[in-house]
């Protein structure tokens, strides 16, 4: 699935009424990239994302979602949220293929079996969410955002939910699952060591109205494991101006 697209943000700021949240963001997301959002809670994360998927749209400024192969804007994005989102009356096969009711019936069966293989969920295509566990539901989620082939995915607190050990398993299976797939990703988070552990890069925003404050590129290749010394460098860094921010003191 070739996705070469491009998420670039120009003086970006958004305000609801007097309230000002976010505050001339400029930014690119390059073809592949996986980018992490680290902020204070209600400094504008969702509100950003809901921007670049174009459910709202910026006060000034501009989004572009550029497909660079046809040098015409994106336009698919694939959306992982924190609460599961899955239809409970559907199954997780009707889940994952509802997304895709556009398509003949039998190439949706292929395409969605293919995505749920993807995430090791073959053997329950036949369940209903009430009986899968958080980690199963949010590999559902994945694998419906990833069947719609987006150009792009948003991922805003999609382990949130998950007990310590699901999430780190989680984060080591998405590296996995999205392996081949060249997309851009903008991923939120409150988790540094999920932000090191997943991003090639990582923005601190500030409290709202969100700026970004910081940015740090993870070149850890080999090396991304959570206890590594340059890993951990990246954390403490990284947790120094989210600190900032939050008003942690160190
Ligand atoms: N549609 C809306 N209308 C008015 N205010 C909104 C709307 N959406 C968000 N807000 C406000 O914008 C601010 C930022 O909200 P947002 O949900 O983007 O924060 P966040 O960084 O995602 O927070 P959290 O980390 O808690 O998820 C909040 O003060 C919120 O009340
Ligand atoms: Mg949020």
């Amino acid at each position: 699935m070739g996705n070469n697209v491009s998420v670039v943000c120009t003086n970006v700021t958004k305000n609801f009424g007097e309230l000002g949240v976010l505050e001339d963001i400029n930014l690119t997301v390059q073809p592949g990239e996986f980018a992490v959002f680290l902020g204070p809670s209600g400094c504008g994360k969702s509100t950003f994302l809901s921007l670049v998927a174009g459910f709202d749209f910026p006060s000034s400024g501009n989004i572009q979602v550029m497909d660079m192969d046809q040098a015409k804007p994106g336009k698919h994005v694939g959306f992982v949220f924190q609460e599961y989102a899955l239809f409970p009356w559907k199954t997780v096969l009707g889940n994952v293929e509802s997304g895709l009711l556009n398509l003949e019936k039998a190439e949706r069966l292929d395409r969605a079996m293919f995505y749920l293989e993807k995430v090791g969920l073959e053997d329950f295509a036949n369940e209903y969410p009430l009986r899968l566990s958080g980690g199963m539901k949010q590999r559902v989620g994945i694998a419906r955002a990833l069947a719609y082939d987006p150009d792009i995915l948003l991922m805003d607190e999609p382990f949130g939910a998950l007990d310590a050990q699901t999430r780190k398993y989680m984060q080591q299976e998405l590296h996995r699952i999205l392996e081949g797939f060249q997309k851009s990703v903008l991923f939120v988070t409150h988790s540094v060591l999920e932000a090191v552990y997943l991003a090639d890069t990582v923005y601190v925003m500030s409290k709202r109205p969100a700026r970004i404050v910081y940015r740090e590129e993870i070149d850890l290749g080999e090396e991304r494991h959570y206890t590594g010394d340059r890993f951990l460098q990246y954390r403490e860094e990284i947790l120094h101006y989210l600190n900032a921010q939050t008003g942690i003191s160190e």
